[in-house]
């Protein structure tokens, strides 16, 4: 080890972020790992904040279920209104679409954009939009826009294996919430044209009520996700496509993980498709990215520049952690605790504003809190702008995640470690005033020693550099 976590401690205020930035990058490196960790986890005890990851991260017990058929499941993830991420995404919705082999999906449509990622099996996705009837066949990997309004019918066409995909949702209207529309219905759902009175929908429709509600409102066993026999699902889904090579604006599925990645190395597999290859994600502000994560493996340190990530645990397990400036006042208040002889059970955010006012002469304590949680598949993280963060493999499998990145066109993701760390960009002049002109040769050698970029070994990879 050449840097001693204490050293930070001693830098003035305005060198500790990139001293922090610094011992983040050494957590791969760092000999003391599970010390670390211990200290972390007591910090959470004593704290309260940040456990489990809490307010960015989320499990399954906080989906709820929409749908919930023999056939088929259609969950939602509770809002994101801790007031902490509610700016950058309380907006948006995650949801979970799971539906048996050869389901069927009544058509509905959604106030809502949404952007997918099939996560699992094959289906058939029909789009009624612009007057027409667009017709896709999608399967693992495929990530697509659906835009708000398109009424939208989709069947499993798989005999065996069941079709999941992962979405996020932005609903036009009411931020933060959308609602599903569907024009044909019965006990549940309900067609939402049984709210209309009978005289308008028999003018609408120039046709008795009766012959209507014959049509439009058959009772069917199952609501929203049936099943459909196997010769039913293949006319389906006779004339599905890919989607034409037509205008830039074409709605089609993109394989995520059938293109090259942008990034690939032993350690992991970057994909991503953003604004310049499919038009809808740039309006919608929004890149979709998948980290295939080797197992014992870790991304670097890295924050984004305007984007705040969702990120969905596809498969696999292990775990993230990032430094966060909002749950912050630990070491203030450890030194607080010592003036004072007492200690603080709540640490609120205004609170802490107030009393900085009144210890610091106007001065802002900065200083971070550690946000750690275990993932698996299913958890969703929430990542905001700006947070150096990282997220590391279990042992066992790789650990692939799915990020949706809003408010993402002109993002920039700034790696923090290895080989391409924007730290390395420091001139030789500011290295010396920034970490002391003596230092300056185990400042190249620390910010060298990584010799690996964006996917690196992990704290407990094999043949680790801590155990040299
Ligand atoms: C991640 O990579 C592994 C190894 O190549 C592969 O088996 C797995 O399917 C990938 N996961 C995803 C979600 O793409």
């Amino acid at each position: 080890m050449v840097i001693k976590t204490s050293s930070m401690a001693r830098s003035p205020p305005l060198l500790a972020l990139v001293a922090l930035l610094l011992s983040l990058c050494l957590l791969s490196l760092a000999s003391t790992a599970v010390g670390w960790s211990r200290r972390g986890e007591e910090d959470e005890r004593r704290h309260g904040g940040g456990e489990g990851g809490r307010p960015y991260h989320f499990g399954e017990e906080s989906f709820r279920h929409w749908t919930r058929t023999r056939h088929g499941r259609f969950s939602v993830l509770e809002r994101f209104s801790d007031e902490v991420i509610q700016g950058a995404v309380g907006d948006y919705r995650v949801a979970v679409l799971e539906a048996a082999p050869r389901a069927f999906l009544q058509p509905s449509h959604y106030d809502a954009d949404e952007v997918f990622y099939v996560k699992e099996g094959e289906g058939v996705l029909v789009l009624l939009r612009d007057g027409r009837r667009e017709s896709f066949c999608v399967r693992e990997g495929d990530a697509m826009v659906i835009p708000a309004g398109a009424i939208v019918y989709s069947a499993n066409t798989h005999s065996s294996k069941w079709f999941r995909v992962v979405m996020l949702l932005n609903p036009v209207s009411t931020p933060g919430r959308f609602e599903e529309y569907f024009p044909v219905g019965g006990d549940r759902p309900e067609s939402f044209f049984s709210a209309f009175s009978d005289d308008v929908l028999q003018a609408a429709f120039n046709t008795r009520r009766e012959e209507w509600e014959k049509v439009f409102e058959r009772q069917r066993e199952g609501g929203e996700i049936t099943t459909a026999p196997e010769e039913q699902i293949r006319e389906l889904s006779k004339s599905c496509s890919r989607g034409g090579s037509g205008s830039e604006w074409e709605i089609k599925p993109f394989s995520l993980t059938g293109k090259r990645p942008s990034y690939s190395n032993n350690h992991g597999r970057l994909f991503e498709i953003d604004g310049d290859e499919c038009r809808h994600l740039r309006k919608l502000d929004m890149l979709i990215g998948l980290a295939n994560i080797t197992r014992g493996s870790m991304m670097a340190p890295s924050y984004s520049t305007h984007a705040t990530k969702v990120a969905i645990v596809l498969q696999g397990s292990g775990y993230f952690e990032m430094a966060c400036p909002h749950m912050s006042g630990d070491r203030s208040e450890r030194h607080r605790e010592r003036e004072h002889g007492r200690r603080r059970e709540e640490w609120g955010r205004k609170e802490e504003e107030e009393e900085e006012e009144e210890h610091g002469r106007g001065q802002k304590t900065r200083s971070y809190k550690k946000v750690r949680a275990q993932v698996r598949e299913g958890s969703v993280i929430v990542i905001p702008a700006a947070h150096p963060a990282t997220i590391v493999a279990g042992d066992d499998e790789n650990l692939a995640v799915l990020c949706i990145g809003v408010a993402a066109n002109y993002d920039d993701k700034v790696f923090l470690a290895g080989r391409n760390s924007l730290l390395k960009q420091l001139d030789d002049p500011a290295k010396a005033l920034v970490f002391g002109g003596s230092a300056a040769r185990d400042v190249d050698q620390v910010l060298a020693a990584q010799p690996e970029q964006i996917f690196l070994r992990g704290p407990h990879g094999r043949g680790s550099v801590s155990d040299m």
